[in-house]
C-alpha cells in the first residue's frame, strides 16, 4: 500500500488553479485599472493565487519528485525529469505573468496581460493533465511515510494554507467539496470548515472576484 493513497487533493487544487486563472481574467476584464482600489485588489487576488501555484510546485519539486527518483527506473526517471521541466517551463510563463501584475497600471494593456494569462492556462492545464496520468503513479510507488509527513506538513506552511480548503471548493462539484472536507477528522471539521469558509469569503468579497 503506498504512503500516498489518494491523489484526489493533486487533481482537486489542479482544477482550482485552471477555475481561479478564468477568475482572475475575468476580474481583470471587468477591473477599472484607473481606480487604484480596484488594482489593488485585482492584485490581492492574484498574489493569492501566484503564490498558491508557486507554492504547489516547489512543494512537489522538493518533497515528491526529488524524493522518488533515486527509487525509481529510468522509463519513471524520464517521467520524474519531464514533470521538473515543466514546472520549469510553468515557472517562465508564470513570472511574465507576475510581472504584469506587479507593474499593473491604468497604462496596463489588459488584451496583453490577459493573452499571458491564456497562456499560462494552457501550458498548466497540459502539466496537469500529464502529472494525473503519469507522474503522480510514479511518486505513488515509491513515497515514503516520512516524505508525505514533510510533504503535507510544507503545504500546511503556504502563506495562504488557511484559504486553500474553501478555494478549491469555490466553483467545485459538491462531490470535490466532501472529498476535501472529508480528509479532516470529524470534530476538527466541524470547526475548521465554517472558520475557514468564512474567511476565505471574505477575501473574496473584498477582492471583489
Ligand atoms: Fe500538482
Ligand atoms: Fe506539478
Amino acid at each position: 500500500m503506498s504512503a500516498m493513497n489518494d491523489t484526489s487533493m493533486n487533481t482537486n487544487m489542479h482544477a482550482a488553479f485552471k477555475r481561479e486563472i478564468r477568475r482572475i481574467q475575468s476580474g481583470l476584464a471587468k477591473a477599472d485599472l484607473a481606480s487604484s482600489s480596484a488594482r489593488a485588489n485585482l492584485v490581492r487576488r492574484y498574489d493569492f493565487f501566484s503564490e498558491t501555484l508557486h507554492h504547489h510546485h516547489e512543494g512537489e519539486d522538493t518533497y515528491l519528485f526529488e524524493r522518488v527518483k533515486p527509487k525509481a527506473d529510468p522509463s519513471e526517471v524520464a517521467i520524474l525529469d519531464q514533470m521538473e521541466a515543466e514546472h520549469g517551463e510553468l515557472l517562465e510563463i508564470l513570472t511574465t505573468v507576475d510581472t504584469g501584475f506587479k507593474t499593473l497600471s491604468d497604462a496596463t494593456d489588459k488584451v496583453v496581460l490577459n493573452d499571458q494569462l491564456e497562456a499560462l492556462f494552457t501550458v498548466l492545464s497540459q502539466h496537469c493533465e500529464h502529472e494525473e496520468t503519469q507522474g503522480i503513479q510514479v511518486v505513488q510507488r515509491y513515497i515514503t511515510q516520512e516524505d508525505m509527513k514533510e510533504f503535507m506538513k510544507f503545504n500546511r506552511e503556504g502563506e495562504h494554507a488557511n484559504f486553500v480548503l474553501p478555494w478549491i471548493c469555490d466553483g467545485a462539484q459538491p462531490a470535490v467539496s466532501s472529498q476535501v472536507w472529508g480528509m479532516i477528522p470529524g470534530p476538527v471539521r466541524l470547526f475548521l470548515k465554517p472558520t475557514m469558509t468564512r474567511k476565505y469569503d471574505a477575501f473574496s468579497k473584498e477582492c471583489g472576484i
